[in-house]
């Protein structure tokens, strides 16, 4: 290449941090093409070797600060993790006027308006593309190629562990806790799973996507979080009966009264292209006004997946910075002086159809007694399945699919339900979302 190389520092050597660095020794000719610069790692910040990734004669500290203090370094690439020392780096590079390179999605969602604040304030950025669903270009998508939409809804698969377990509960009929030791055994699912299964993981990439979506700052605190755990494979076999499919989804609707921000299992029509994406695969769907409908779909993780939205990052600021100025795209796609804090709609006033299954006497009255508290509180029975009781059982099994009701509605019909005689053990209750665009 002819113009001055580009230098950068790769803090972590983990999966991340050394898929990077394969992909961008790999292809280093079309990446330096591309970036009309060349990409010189001119250090490596990790505690310890890797053994599955030899750094050759590319100088490492094993103190990753030295990254951040290396006058040499133009853009620090973080892939270590979590909000506490990666916070301290990451705020350490933009202070030292370092463009800063993430996949850190816990720290965007928790931390990102102080951190590109302070970024802004340094003349440099921060690029995150690999922070939500991996490889896939959706942060690009929606910053870029959907600005001249009004975004008017988006949901998500963005955790792929979730979705495994759920595609193996349906295609096998197994449970939770089963598929979940599973993942766990095959290395989809973390030692401590809970990030992934209670929807935190989710919810940390859902603010980012409904933040460059709405144009709002983040709110990370605001999402409303459920994980999967209480889907039973009952549940995955009735959704069929119905028609639908169980999914966790983020879903983020921006509307008169607010912008609904949430993640949950969810009930999709099985003919909708999101209810078949399985295994660990993520997609986005985005309905935008001038567009329509748009789905993004591929791997949401692995170690070159992600460093494939990591080195599409390095390219964006090599290309810029060989040019002379970086193009400051703003960190959510939106002037940040013209962010507007959207207010946030509770829970109890999000309108959704729902999916009801409940244990009652088989007895003549009951169900009327049940269908006639939902019509006192305006909501409808749109499908019903009524299952045979088993030898010696008096109690069956009720599944139905409701209108769309306020879960605060919802809420007050369901303790009324569970308050009978008649019927037994709580309502379970999973929304259900028509994704029509
Ligand atoms: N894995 C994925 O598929 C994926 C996908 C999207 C985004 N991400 C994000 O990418 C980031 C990295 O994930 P990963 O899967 O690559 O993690 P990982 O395999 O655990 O690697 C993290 C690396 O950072 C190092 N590290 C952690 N804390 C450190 C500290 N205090 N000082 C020095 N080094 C430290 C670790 O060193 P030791 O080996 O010595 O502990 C390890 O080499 C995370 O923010 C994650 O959320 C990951």
């Amino acid at each position: 290449m002819t113009s001055q190389a580009v230098k950068i520092g790769i803090c972590g050597l983990g999966t991340v941090g050394s898929g990077t660095f394969k992909v961008l020794r790999r292809n280093a000719e079309a990446i330096s093409a591309r970036a009309q610069a060349d990409i010189d790692i001119a250090l490596v910040g990790a505690r310890r070797d890797n053994p599955d990734c030899p750094l050759g004669d590319t100088p490492v500290s094993r103190d990753i600060f030295a990254v951040a203090r290396d006058p040499q370094v133009q853009v620090l690439v973080e892939l270590i993790g979590g909000t506490t020392v990666a916070k301290e780096l990451v705020e350490e590079a933009l202070a030292n006027g370092k463009h800063v390179v993430t996949a850190n999605k816990a720290l965007i969602a928790e931390f990102g308006n102080e951190l590109f604040a302070l970024a802004e304030q340094h003349g440099v950025v921060i690029r995150y593309e690999a922070a939500v669903a991996g490889g896939i270009p959706i942060i690009k998508a929606l910053r870029e190629g959907l600005a001249g939409n009004r975004v008017e809804w988006l949901a998500g698969i963005i955790n792929g562990t979730g979705n495994f377990i759920l595609s193996e509960m349906r295609d096998k009929g197994r449970d939770f806790a089963e598929v979940l030791t599973e993942a766990q055994a095959l290395g989809y699912a973390e030692a401590d799973p809970t990030f992934d299964v209670e929807g935190i993981d989710a919810a940390h990439k859902l603010v980012i996507l409904a933040s460059l979506a709405f144009g709002m700052p983040l709110q990370f605190s605001s999402v409303y979080t459920e994980g999967i755990a209480r889907v039973t494979p009952d549940d995955v076999e009735y959704a069929e009966e119905l028609g639908y499919r169980i999914k966790h989804l983020g879903v983020a609707k921006q509307g008169d009264e607010g912008v609904e921000l949430r993640v949950h299992p969810t009930l999709i029509p099985e003919a909708r292209l999101l209810a078949n994406v399985n295994g660990v695969k993520n997609a986005v769907l985005v309905e935008g006004d001038a567009v329509g409908p748009t789905l993004y779909y591929g791997a949401g993780a692995g170690a070159e997946p992600t460093a494939s939205a990591v080195v599409a990052d390095i390219v964006d600021l090599a290309r810029e910075l060989s040019a002379g100025q970086v193009c400051r795209v703003p960190a959510l796609g939106f002037a940040t002086a013209r962010l507007k804090d959207l207010p946030v709609l509770p829970m109890e006033a999000v309108v959704t159809p729902w999916y009801l299954r409940m244990e009652a006497e088989d007895k003549p009255g009951v169900l009327s007694s049940i269908t006639s508290i939902f019509s006192e509180h305006g909501i409808s029975i749109e499908a019903l399945i009524q299952k045979a009781p088993a030898a010696g059982e008096t109690r069956v099994p009720l599944i139905m699919l409701t209108n769309a009701a306020a879960q605060g509605n919802m809420d007050e019909a369901v303790a009324t339900i569970e308050a009978l005689d008649s019927v037994s053990g709580e309502v379970a209750r999973i929304r259900v979302e028509d994704l029509d665009g």
